[in-house]
């Protein structure tokens, strides 16, 4: 039988945890022949409800669920993680500045990328969740420097899933006729859904929609904004999706994309498409045998070109704002 393989996934008693630790455990993560065992991390006040979840999972008899410890203390969670889902963050509460708001959650994600650096696995893949996404991944990173640089990741499928129903609403497809969508830069309401690569059926998205004002004045900003309409239609944010973009997000690094398609991922920037090299943007990506690769050689014509820049801006100024905080 193969060794299990140690995710490690923290916020766990929070509502993404909730709709994400069945489905690893189910074998919807990593394959339907591995094994798992979770270790979640919680902060102290939320372990009892964390062990609630345990039960739970206890119940649900997974046969490839091998385990579930749960820990208060990074170290300990992080040890001997290969897959590691970083979900928990501090909420932008009400009269919190964006100083703030980065602040606190350096508090979280500098002892987390320590962790990491000291005791995850030499094949750890990181996943970072918990927003600011692509910020937060960055200074977990940047606290791992043992760590390959390429391990470190944000996630923006749900963005990119999100694209994927209203562009096949639009067009009047399934979803399962739309390949090669991206979605660049944040995630944040910046966000770039990009559909001029995107294929419906084999034939060019944009072209075969035709209607700008539809992709400026409905699409992107649906996309966009989608978090926010979640939680006034639903009165809490979005639990179930975001969980099952993380699986997919996960899936595809370690099982690859399809030929002739792509996904998008927050990924660390070597300088492609003139995003500054090391910020954690998200790009075009194609996985295989468990590494990622950005696309290369799309032609970016001049409005995608503003909305990229515009994106890949606020990420500077991210980065800006928590150098000057002294967490990366
Ligand atoms: P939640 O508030 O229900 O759960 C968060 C959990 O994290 C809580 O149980 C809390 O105790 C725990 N936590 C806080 N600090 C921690 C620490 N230092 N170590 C371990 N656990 C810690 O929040 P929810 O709805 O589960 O969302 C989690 C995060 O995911 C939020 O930051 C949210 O903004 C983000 N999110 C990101 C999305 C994306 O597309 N990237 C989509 C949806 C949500």
């Amino acid at each position: 039988t193969r060794t299990p393989v140690n995710v490690t996934v923290t916020g766990a008693a929070g509502q993404i945890g909730y709709a994400l630790l069945f489905r690893i455990a189910s074998g919807q993560l990593l394959g339907a022949d591995v094994p798992v065992r979770l270790r979640l991390l919680e902060i102290p006040q939320a372990v009892k409800a964390a062990e609630g979840t345990a039960m739970e999972l206890d119940d649900c008899a997974f046969p490839l669920l091998s385990g579930v410890d749960i820990f208060d203390d990074a170290t300990k969670a992080f040890e001997g993680a290969n897959v590691a889902l970083l979900v928990g963050a501090r909420p932008r509460t009400k009269g919190m500045e964006r100083g703030d708001l980065l602040e606190a959650n350096g508090g979280i994600f500098k002892p987390q990328g320590e962790a990491i650096n000291a005791g995850a696995a030499d094949d750890i893949k990181v996943l970072v969740v918990g927003n600011p996404a692509n910020t937060n991944a960055l200074i977990a990173r940047s606290h791992a420097p043992d760590v390959p640089a390429e391990r470190f990741t944000a996630m923006t499928r749900l963005d990119h899933n999100r694209a994927l129903a209203q562009l096949a609403r639009k067009a009047g497809v399934s979803v399962a006729d739309l390949r090669k969508l991206t979605i660049w830069g944040n995630h944040s309401a910046t966000q770039y859904p990009d559909i001029f690569h995107a294929e419906i059926a084999g034939k060019n998205a944009a072209e075969t929609v035709n209607d700008q004002a539809w992709l400026e004045n409905d699409f992107i900003p649906t996309v966009a904004k989608r978090g926010a309409a979640i939680i006034e239609a639903r009165g809490a944010s979005s639990a179930a999706s975001a969980a099952s973009a993380a699986i997919d997000h996960v899936h595809t690094w370690v099982n690859g994309t399809a030929e002739g398609d792509w996904t998008s991922m927050a990924v660390v920037s070597d300088g492609s498409y003139g995003v500054p090299e090391g910020l954690i943007s998200s790009f075009p990506v194609t996985t295989k045998d468990g590494a990622w690769e950005i696309v290369q050689g799309l032609e970016i014509n001049e409005f995608s070109r503003g909305r990229i820049d515009a994106s890949v801006a606020e990420l500077a100024e991210e980065r800006d704002a928590v150098r000057k905080l002294g967490l990366i």
